[in-house]
């Protein structure tokens, strides 16, 4: 039973004041937030288009929370590096989109990120399994990605499962992480199926109060 980890997602968070919108889940004690998640898309690996390493680098500095940077993007062969070198806590590419993933997180641990993929709801797991040996997080799409606010897939617990047997039988050092339609509901299935970080981002920016959502969370998926 660790300390369950919340990483909420700036996706839905106001792109106008995002220094503010990570601030309030900045606070003290359980209302702060563990790591923050910064969801990239380039409008090609999904049909969406947020944001890039320029605003990354100024968030880098406007925070002391570690950032959890998403890569929803084709071609992380090449970008994700840069995310590393500017200070990303972990930076997670998409099994599906890259070319050479065992390289690609040599290259992210030597400029000293942790090194995350991200597996689509209709991705199986088993056959990146030795892939994953080479990685620290492995973040489970629990919706399509490109969009917040979507429901939770129930499905992909499964993988969830597999992943927890993996780390807990010692095949595998990951921390497991599931993104989309995490919220006060769904939370605990997944706590149950054996996470350890969740991201939420409308269940955390959609609150009266971030920081709360964030505690209201973290207390919901204690296991
Ligand atoms: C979706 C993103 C998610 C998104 C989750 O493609 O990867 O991080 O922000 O949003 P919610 O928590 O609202 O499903
Ligand atoms: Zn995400």
């Amino acid at each position: 039973a660790h300390r369950p980890l919340i990483a909420p997602s700036i996706l839905s968070a106001d792109f106008a004041r995002l220094g503010e919108e990570i601030h309030a889940v900045a606070g003290a004690g359980d209302t702060r937030a563990d790591w923050v998640h910064v969801d990239v898309m380039d409008n090609h690996f999904v049909p969406n288009l947020t944001l890039g390493l320029p605003v990354v680098q100024s968030l880098l500095k406007s925070t002391d929370i570690p950032l959890d940077c998403h890569l929803m993007i084709e071609d992380p062969d090449r970008w994700a590096i840069g995310y590393a070198e500017a200070g990303a806590y972990n930076v997670t590419v998409h099994v599906e989109a890259a070319a050479d993933p065992v390289m690609l997180a040599k290259n992210l641990r030597a400029a000293g990120a942790k090194a995350g993929l991200s597996i689509k709801p209709g991705t199986p797991l088993e056959d990146h399994v030795e892939t994953l040996k080479h990685y620290d997080t492995l973040l489970v799409m629990s919706v399509e990605p490109g969009f917040g606010g979507q429901s939770f897939i129930p499905d992909v617990l499964e993988k969830v499962r597999t992943a927890r047997r993996l780390v807990d039988t010692g095949h595998l050092k990951l921390v497991v992480e599931i993104d989309g339609g995490i919220n006060a509901d769904t939370i605990e299935q997944a706590a149950e199926a054996g996470v350890d970080c969740f991201v939420a981002g409308s269940a955390v920016y959609g609150a009266e109060d971030p920081g709360k959502a964030v505690a209201a969370l973290r207390e919901r998926a204690a296991r």
